[in-house]
């Protein structure tokens, strides 16, 4: 009998509330597809009953995921937990996950309601949950700051009432690992029917020991689920990160003995998916997926690494799906070679018109920089004028200039559906210039929020810049990326692809809090 680590990935629901990373719903089903690649077991979908967009989402990576088991959130209410079952009808696998605050705080102050009442609800809550699905998870929210005897009698009543997982929330990041790992502990030894449950880790990153606290509840507590999102995306300091807990419990499986169901090497390609989709950038020293997470600068320990690696690396960069910087394609290359390079790296094309759209953009990259990096594909394909609904504006043409001692000034050309506009405009730099161009046609009077760009394969000018801009209007936010040889025109193209977003008439999945 093996012992199993559940891996239960939230990005698209707890990391989604972190403000301004808010997804549309195809954006979510892509970053799904890769999660069911990378073989996380539970796929927080999202919160059906939050709004309309939200529910669209759920449903469609429920339509679409095969593999890993679907969730949806819901409050402790029958309408919450009918729109989750709804939304998850057409999956393979499907679980609902339904909450209510159990901590004297959030009872009082937040839902106003007595410990008896929350304990009745929890019940009635689980009870017909189960009458419509057969996996239920229930999170007594702000569980660790809640009274541990109240506590013990909830999660008795909600696993009679059939809850197969019970989560323990540190929903505002305040516990340690060795206080927390104990919590655990003694829950499971006095909740009388502890056996009859999995028990799950949910921990916030308010003090910086997401992970450690989440080790702990598995190592001391006896916890078999851990829930995490990719790169730590979540509200305030984030949650737990999928690729440290993952990385921690396979590299020192003499210490915690567990078998995890996860494909590493996809670990990589899920970070830069889920931080060029939500303009959240990963900090160059993060363990695992930042870009210097494998690079060795000193002297002494390059040459240890050259003598023999595990001098100073205790995972092979590879192993997370770092490619070795390849230079994979070129100008010359076919499209049979493009579409083998695009299955090898995992990416899915829905259609032969979505490959021949991926070519023609590799082509016109492959004409103007002579070395592909696999992560020029990515960025390639992530882009996302692929998606036929947010193509609205399309730039055409660019020229600025810029000089010492005088304004900058840009001068372009682009389509908004089968209208093309000519603009121009100086500004404080060529990108203000090139942006403020746009913006004298488009005149959406978007606030900027964030602008940012990051050289696609690093230690090189001749990388790609891939550039994020993040857009208010009208309460929504929502980022553009765009990449190019040219820093310029990759602002020009993440400016449009944010404004095209805000243009889609789509409904916006995001929850924003
Ligand atoms: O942090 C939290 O308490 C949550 C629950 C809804 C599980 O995200
Ligand atoms: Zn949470």
């Amino acid at each position: 009998m093996t012992d199993k680590l559940i891996i239960f990935d939230t990005t698209l629901r707890d990391g989604e509330q972190s403000p301004g990373a808010s997804m549309t719903r195809d954006e979510k089903l892509r970053i799904a597809r890769q999660l069911e690649r990378l073989r996380v077991d539970v796929i927080e979908a999202g919160f059906a009953a939050s709004s309309n967009g939200d529910f669209e989402a759920v449903k469609s990576i429920a339509d679409h995921i095969r593999e890993s088991t679907v969730c949806s959130l819901a409050r402790a209410n029958d309408r919450d937990i009918s729109r989750a079952a709804e939304a998850l009808k057409g999956a393979a696998r499907a679980r609902i996950h339904t909450f209510i605050a159990t901590s004297a705080l959030h009872m009082e102050k937040k839902l106003r309601m007595s410990p008896e009442q929350v304990h009745e609800q929890a019940r009635l809550a689980v009870r017909f949950a189960r009458n419509l699905c057969a996996d239920v998870e229930f999170s007594p929210e702000d569980g660790y700051r809640s009274d541990i005897d109240f506590l013990c009698r909830v999660l008795e009543t909600v696993i009679a009432e059939g809850a197969t997982t019970v989560n323990i929330p540190d929903t505002v990041g305040y516990a340690v690992p060795e206080l927390y790992g104990e919590f655990i502990r003694t829950l499971r030894e006095r909740v009388p029917n502890s056996d009859k449950a999995v028990w799950s880790v949910h921990c916030h990153n308010d003090l910086g020991m997401a992970v450690a606290n989440s080790l702990a509840g598995v190592k001391i507590g006896g916890a078999r689920q851990i829930e995490c999102t990719i790169n730590g995306l979540g509200e305030r300091a984030g949650n737990c990160a999928l690729e440290e807990v993952v990385m921690a419990v396979r590299t020192r499986r003499d210490y915690f003995g567990l078998e995890l169901g996860i494909d590493a090497t996809q670990i990589v390609p899920a970070s830069r998916m889920v931080s060029q989709t939500t303009g959240f950038v990963v900090q160059p020293n993060k363990a695992v997926v930042g870009a210097n997470a494998f690079a060795h600068a000193s002297g002494i320990h390059q040459d240890g690494v050259l003598k023999a690696r595990d001098t100073y690396e205790i995972m092979r960069a590879e192993d997370v799906g770092w490619a070795a910087n390849k230079i994979v394609l070129g100008k010359l290359s076919g499209r049979n070679a493009f579409k083998q390079r695009l299955q090898e790296l995992g990416v899915e094309m829905e259609s032969e018109a979505e490959v021949n759209a991926a070519f023609a953009r590799f082509k016109d990259l492959a004409d103007r920089k002579s070395e592909i990096f696999d992560e020029d594909i990515i960025a390639l394909v992530g882009d996302e004028s692929v998606t036929a609904e947010q193509e609205h504006y399309r730039l055409l043409s660019l020229s600025q200039r810029s000089a010492i001692g005088d304004r900058p000034h840009a001068e372009l050309a682009f389509a908004a559906g089968d209208v093309e506009h000519h603009a121009q405009s100086d500004g404080n730099g060529p990108v203000d210039a090139c942006l403020k161009a746009i913006e004298s046609r488009v005149k959406s009077g978007a606030e900027m929020l964030l602008y940012s760009v990051n050289a696609i394969t690093s230690g090189s000018t001749e990388s790609q810049g891939e550039v994020t801009v993040r857009l208010q209007h009208g309460g929504r936010v929502v980022n553009g990326v765009g990449a190019d040889p040219d820093i310029v025109v990759a602002s020009a193209k993440a400016y449009l692809s944010a404004l095209n977003k805000l243009h889609s008439k789509a409904e916006r999945v995001a929850a924003q809090g």
